[in-house]
């Protein structure tokens, strides 16, 4: 297992969470997004916090990037930042906003100005073209959807039904615009996760947060978007976790604790913490369920 490495030959750059900004506060996750990790983010800061240095960051299964966002507003992303996931609707909507902020955020207006059940399904409907009316429209259903979700049909249409919110934030315009800063720091792709695995170099820091094993044969906590990440998806992502710990990159993975995970991650420092799910298996949409926290980093002396 990685251990005492030699750091990042040239681009490792230093920096202390002691003088960083405490946590909160914007850029945070734009889109609501099943298996968003705010609720763990002081538990993975906590490991975090552990290396002096890094070099790049990279996300493979970006998501809402709450990791991401924390890191750079605790001013810990040093060098442009490799974020992906192979949801092409998600990646759409951070281009959009990094690149077509002034024009996402007028179209984020328009959505709220006209905002209403009968509006939510003509836009479920819609095929913009521009990168802009694109990324909007993903941003508006994903904030006036029911419960955040995000699911398409086997035609790859998005769809589900509104979502009865009181005042849902559809334009946070100043988060929006923090966010596009953040992005300026990052590199936004579809990609399979394992490509990191040819980008990642020695001393950078890399964090999983796949799909989870599912806690039960009924969970649907794999359901993102069409084609799931069953057990062979689950053991390719352990091969590349130890291809990359061989190769001396940093590494963090959080995943349910089940099994499967804990005996794939043998070897490894594997802890698990309590985090309540925003949508789970469970039928009133929440629980507290174990979550396993896999890294090869030095220990946080717990
Ligand atoms: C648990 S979520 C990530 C949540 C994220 N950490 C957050 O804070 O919101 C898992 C993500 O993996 C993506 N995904 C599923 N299969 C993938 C694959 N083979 N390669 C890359 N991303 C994948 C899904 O689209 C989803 O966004």
């Amino acid at each position: 297992m990685y251990k005492n490495r030699p750091d990042h030959p040239g681009k490792q750059m230093s920096f202390s969470f002691k003088r960083a900004p405490a946590s909160g506060g914007l850029p945070e996750p734009f889109l609501k997004w099943a298996g968003g990790k705010r609720q763990l983010l002081p538990e993975l800061m906590r490991r975090i916090e552990r290396i002096e240095t890094f070099g790049r960051y990279h996300e493979p299964f970006v998501g809402g990037g709450a990791l991401f966002f924390e890191l750079f507003r605790r001013r810990a992303i040093k060098a442009q930042a490799r974020l992906s996931d192979n949801n092409p609707n998600l990646i759409v909507a951070y281009e959009g906003v990094k690149n077509e902020t002034d024009a996402v955020i007028r179209l984020l207006e328009d959505h709220r100005a006209r905002h209403c059940k009968e509006y939510y399904y003509e836009m479920r409907a819609a095929h913009p073209t521009s990168l802009a009316a694109k990324a909007a429209r993903i941003i508006y259903l994903n904030r006036t959807c029911f419960n955040g979700l995000f699911r398409e049909n086997s035609k790859g249409e998005f769809n589900v039904p509104f979502g009865s919110y009181k005042n849902p934030r559809i334009c946070h315009e100043e988060n929006l615009r923090a966010v596009a800063k953040a992005l300026k720091k990052a590199k936004v792709e579809v990609r399979s996760f394992e490509t990191v695995l040819g980008r990642a170099e020695p001393g950078d820091l890399v964090y999983f947060d796949p799909p989870y094993d599912p806690v039960s044969e009924t969970s649907s906590f794999t359901a993102y978007h069409q084609g799931g990440f069953g057990r062979e998806s689950q053991e390719q992502l352990a091969e590349v976790f130890r291809a990359l710990d061989d190769k001396g990159v940093k590494l963090i993975l959080s995943n349910s604790a089940t099994q499967l995970v804990l005996h794939l991650y043998k070897g490894f420092r594997v802890e698990e913490v309590q985090a309540t799910r925003r949508v789970s298996c469970r039928g009133d949409g929440r629980g507290a369920v174990n979550e396993a926290l896999v890294s090869n980093l030095e220990s946080p002396g717990l």
